[in-house]
């Protein structure tokens, strides 16, 4: 009985670990660099319904709302559909209302490091 009860204790606790999203040192780099960089314009609603919409608090969140209706998550952070390539031409080049950011501003191995963490597995 009791060797159960260790069995069913480690089982649990490897479970939880293989479960536990932990995120690489870029990812978590790239989420300090979003946090400053982006997340003024892309970050998360306080009080918007639908994540956001219907508010036009943050220009990149309020934008995306409108952009997508309710198809795609208007908070940046919680899409899972953007290519590394679409999330560098757009910060490289701007998009509408999104301003260039430069490489002085945003470093190119902090830029790989922010896509590493918006195109995490989840
Ligand atoms: C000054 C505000 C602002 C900042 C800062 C900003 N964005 Fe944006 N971003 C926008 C707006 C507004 C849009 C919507 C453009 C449009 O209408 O298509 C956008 C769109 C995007 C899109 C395109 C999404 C889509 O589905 O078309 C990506 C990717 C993106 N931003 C990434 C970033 C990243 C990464 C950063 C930080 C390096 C960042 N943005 C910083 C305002 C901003």
């Amino acid at each position: 009985m009791k060797q159960l009860t260790i069995f069913c204790v480690v089982l649990a606790s490897l479970l939880g670990t293989a479960q536990a999203q932990e995120l690489s040192p870029a990812q978590v780099n790239g989420k300090a660099v979003f946090d400053k960089w982006c997340e003024p314009c892309h970050g998360r609603v306080a009080g918007g319904v639908f994540g956001g919409l219907g508010t036009n608090a943050l220009p990149g969140t309020s934008a995306l709302a409108v952009k997508y209706n309710g198809d795609l998550p208007p908070v940046l952070e919680d899409r899972t559909d953007l290519a590394p390539i679409y999330i560098r031409t757009v910060v490289r080049n701007g998009l509408f209302g999104m301003p260039i950011t430069r490489k002085t501003e945003v470093s190119e191995s902090d830029l790989d490091d922010i896509i590493a963490y918006l195109t995490r597995a989840r």
